[in-house]
């Protein structure tokens, strides 16, 4: 497992490099669902590296990847690399930071190992169940089991104004909400105990890294009614310390 962690490490850091070389120079932006949802020529390019070295490393894994032509697998049995070549693309565009590339590695639909790259910050958290979570090269304190009246909460902005969920109670509860951009940066937030919760709506390649690095801290994760992740489409998703997540859970009526 070590060799395969500094490999994918490896992968992520060039692929970062190549992000930072290109980020001031005209970006190709195209549209998906909607003027929102963008895809650039660096997300196209940034997952087709990734997929290229796992196919040369591990040629009989499944890939999941969000652009074009791998955002669909029909089980998730086996060894699947799951890919999210930018998340937070509009940052990307508009900020020129807080954007993530993300990978998750699942076996037979358990995480084995995740991987989330802060590309401007240098950070890149990684870690898995039977490992623990690393910032780069500094293993990461388990963070306290804060509760929800401790701590922030990241949120969804059109799940808070529309109050899905009681979006708007579960802030006031807290001690406030955030609003990022990049799942990968409120996973990471959690991760470091900044934040005891995150309230959403997101695809699998948003989740996979993410869940594999909240396990290895024991905290908790699932779709919005309670019921587990399906890995296929998009889910509302809430994730927390063992204490926000009761709380939230106990509020919906699923704890
Ligand atoms: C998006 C971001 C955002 C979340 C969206 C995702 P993308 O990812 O993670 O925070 O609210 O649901 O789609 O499209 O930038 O990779
Ligand atoms: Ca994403
Ligand atoms: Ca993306």
């Amino acid at each position: 497992m070590d060799e395969q962690i500094q490999e994918i490490k490896q992968w992520l850091v060039e692929a970062g490099d190549r992000i930072k070389k290109h980020l001031n120079e005209e970006l190709t932006v195209d549209e998906k669902s909607g003027r929102t949802d963008l895809v650039t020529n660096m997300d196209r390019e940034t997952q087709k590296f990734l997929i290229e070295k796992i196919q040369q490393t591990y040629p009989d894994v499944q890939i999941l990847a969000e652009e074009s032509g791998y955002n669909h697998i029909e089980t998730m049995q086996g060894t699947v690399f799951i890919i999210d070549p930018i998340d937070g693309t509009l940052n990307f565009v508009l900020e020129k930071e807080n954007f993530c590339i993300m990978l998750g590695i699942y076996e037979d639909g358990l995480s084995k190992l995740g991987f989330i790259y802060d590309v401007m910050q240098g950070e890149l958290y990684w870690g898995g169940r039977k490992l623990g979570v690393y910032c780069n090269d500094k293993k990461l304190t388990k963070p306290e089991d804060k509760a929800l009246g401790e701590g922030l909460v990241g949120m969804n902005a059109y799940m808070y104004l529309h109050n899905q969920y009681r979006a708007q109670e579960i802030g006031r509860l807290s001690m406030g909400i955030r609003m990022s951009g990049c799942a990968g940066v409120e996973l990471i937030a959690i991760l470091k105990g900044a934040h005891v919760g995150y309230i959403t709506n997101l695809s699998p390649w948003d989740y996979a890294a993410g869940c594999a690095l909240l396990e290895a801290f024991g905290f908790c994760y699932s779709r919005l009614d309670g019921q587990a992740l399906t890995f296929s489409g998009r889910e509302h998703f809430i994730a927390g310390t063992p204490k926000a997540y009761k709380q939230i859970s106990e509020l919906l009526h699923f704890g």
